[in-house]
């Protein structure tokens, strides 16, 4: 299956990836603003409600709604960890801008948390949304038996603790200005810090439907794929986006002296690379037949976003 553009339908499949992604985008923004209205001490509901509800493209949600549909379940099955996914991210950003990280001003087009609040109110928005989005998953879930909501709890625990984002980030956080830095090691970083949670979005979606442990290992593949091609696309941006585009900072990688895909690669092998992420991701799912449509798409979306 070939989808030529991003953000247009493909001949080939006639699957509109576009109105896919909108439609979704759309319930998932919904399920956001119902899950966290703003109670008394309003500051710090704002301050998480600010970066929440800034948009982005909610691939991680849309990933976790589109693998439960893949495998036989519903879309309100998989909301609350959907909008938990999000939450997560959400919070990592949050952080991941923080003087004490990469001191960012931008994100999403707007100002950083901190820029808006403070960094105190920042740290506990990001705090805040972490917690809730396990409370939220626990408390939300209807109609999926309580043994596949503990799995999805403890493989999301798992991908954003030491085992995944914060082991990715503490060793991003370390390697900079560093120009030594192994290609095992930025691996290590990416695989952790990115594919982490596109890997637990994918399988949590899949797990609340109650796929079999052979599709599981096949979805896992794909997301770690995907994962790592999104990085790519992600560090090649970096370098050739402007940031009316990306809505946060350019540049900023060469400037940190982070080292980077392209910085191993340069651009057009890096893009190769990330092509070849996807063909792979795609190989694993074609067994799913046209319930794969949605995946496969979104494989070709990562690479061919401008954002
Ligand atoms: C963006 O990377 C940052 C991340 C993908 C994750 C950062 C992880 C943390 C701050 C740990 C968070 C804590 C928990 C408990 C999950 P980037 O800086 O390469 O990209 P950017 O250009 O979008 O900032
Ligand atoms: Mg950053």
């Amino acid at each position: 299956m070939v989808v030529t553009d991003g953000t247009h339908f493909s001949k080939a499949t006639q699957f509109d990836l576009r109105t896919y992604l909108a439609t979704r985008q759309e319930q998932v923004e919904a399920a956001l603003d119902r899950s966290l209205p703003v109670v008394y001490p309003e500051q710090i509901y704002e301050a998480m409600r600010y970066s929440l509800l800034a948009g982005g493209k909610r691939l991680r949600p849309i990933l976790c709604l589109a693998t439960c549909e893949l495998a036989g379940g519903t879309i309100s099955m998989a909301l609350p960890t959907a909008c938990a996914l999000e939450m997560i991210h959400t919070m990592s950003l949050i952080h991941d801008d923080l003087p004490a990280m990469d001191n960012d001003d931008y994100r999403r087009g707007k100002l950083t948390n901190h820029k808006v609040f403070n960094e105190a109110v920042a740290i506990l928005a990001g705090d805040g949304l972490l917690a809730f989005a396990f409370e939220h998953i626990a408390v939300e879930t209807k109609d999926v038996a309580p043994d596949r909501l503990v799995k999805v709890i403890a493989r999301l625990g798992r991908a954003v603790g030491a085992a995944g984002l914060v082991g990715g980030q503490v060793v991003d956080l370390h390697c900079e200005g560093v120009c030594d830095v192994k290609k095992e090691t930025l691996d290590f970083i990416h695989a952790h810090k990115t594919a982490a949670l596109l890997e637990a979005s994918v399988v949590s979606g899949a797990i609340l439907a109650g796929a079999s442990e052979a599709d599981l290992q096949r979805l896992t593949r794909y997301s770690q794929a995907i994962g790592l091609a999104f990085q790519i696309v992600d560090d090649v941006l970096d370098i050739t986006s402007t940031q009316e585009e990306l809505g946060k900072s350019v540049g900023k990688d060469l400037r940190a002296q982070k080292v980077t895909y392209p910085s191993f690669w340069g651009i057009d092998e890096s893009k190769r690379q990330a092509q070849q992420l996807v063909e792979q991701a795609k190989s694993e799912v074609t067994v799913f037949g046209d319930r794969a449509l949605p995946l496969m798409a979104i494989a070709d979306f990562i690479t061919a976003r401008t954002n």
